[in-house]
């Protein structure tokens, strides 16, 4: 019998899914393991379906001797050693696609919600202060013939890019493969360009060694004053001591964060501010997109035990593995 074990209960139920002659086992425990649990709960399985808040690093790796797929339920792999698993045989898959337009809507409500001044017009609302319509109550930012950067022009900043078009923006990329940039949805610049330019800044990059606090305080220096940045990617993209001190001292207008540096902490000098908008983590979080991630996740460990090539498999060289120093806490 083949064992594959998932670390933590999904939105579908994976034993029905499971080919002849492989057992599927869950976590009995709703929350992220601990990694002596991972290794307790999986000694015997081949393949495990793991989630982003599962640090699966070289030392982790080296405890699961059996282990030949891991699976990510996740389209970003950053807590796996990509180097250290290819090295030691074992196939790594993600879950790329099913989840972008969920991540797209997400990071579309950010930009509405933190423009349109969403947290502070309901809150205004709630609590009474709504005396009617008035000509100046709330105003907020409109989008059409403003410039949304894209930093990073994959699968969910492309899906993004459509968005900000039917909004009327002008869309400016930056991508690590500058021809793939699709010059009808938008032009590709550079970084110090991308900064300087948007008035919303949106992050759709890999957390690798190359993107860690890729928004630090020289780059919050180099933004506009009616900027405001949305990021649904990872959270250590952004220096999140930076970016208070930036809204703090008005250098830039806002933030919609659906990721942190520290998760699941936040920087308490972003909880109390009316200018951001903050969210658990939920870009993917529909019903479709999740069950699509679990069978897409389940699929590709199957096919690799199976000896097949899994069509979500994550090529090792694809994106540099993170140092294991700058992983931080991120989940
Ligand atoms: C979610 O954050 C993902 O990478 O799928
Ligand atoms: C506002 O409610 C309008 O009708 O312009």
């Amino acid at each position: 019998m083949v064992r594959v074990f998932v670390t933590r209960a999904l939105p579908i139920d994976p034993a029905a899914l499971a080919p002849p002659g492989v057992t599927v086992s869950v976590s009995p425990h709703d929350r992220p393991l601990a990694a002596d649990e991972i290794v307790a709960m999986a000694a015997e399985a081949e393949g495990i379906v793991s989630m982003l808040s599962d640090p699966f690093d070289a030392a982790l790796l080296a405890r699961l001797p059996r282990l030949r797929a891991l699976s990510n339920y996740a389209v970003g792999v950053n807590n796996i050693d990509r180097a250290a698993a290819a090295a030691r045989g074992i196939v790594v898959c993600n879950t790329p696609d099913v989840l972008t337009e969920a991540t797209a809507d997400l990071a579309w409500l950010l930009v509405l919600a933190v423009t349109r001044r969403f947290r502070e017009a309901e809150r205004v609302l709630r609590t009474g202060g709504y005396d009617g319509w008035s000509p100046t109550l709330l105003l907020g930012a409109g989008l059409a013939g403003r410039t949304i950067g894209l930093l990073g022009f994959g699968r969910i900043g492309r899906s993004v890019a459509r968005r900000a078009a039917a909004s009327g923006m002008r869309v400016l990329s930056t991508t690590r493969h500058p021809v793939d940039v699709d010059p009808a949805l938008a032009s590709p610049v550079d970084r110090e360009t991308l900064f300087a330019a948007s008035d919303v800044l949106s992050l759709h990059a890999p957390l690798t060694p190359e993107t860690h606090h890729v928004v630090d305080a020289a780059a919050l220096a180099r933004m506009k004053r009616n900027a405001v940045l949305v990021n649904t990617s990872r959270g250590p993209l952004v220096d999140e001591a930076a970016l208070v001190e930036a809204l703090e001292a008005r250098r830039i207008a806002g933030a919609g964060l659906d990721v942190f540096e520290h998760e699941p902490a936040v920087h308490p000098g972003l909880l109390g501010r009316d200018d951001v908008v903050l969210l658990p983590h939920v870009g993917s979080a529909t019903e479709e997109a999740r069950r699509a991630m679990a069978e897409l996740a389940l699929r590709g460990c199957f096919d690799a035990l199976a000896g097949h090539e899994p069509p979500n498999r994550v090529q090792p060289d694809t994106v540099p593995a993170l140092a294991s120093g700058m992983r931080g806490r991120e989940q």
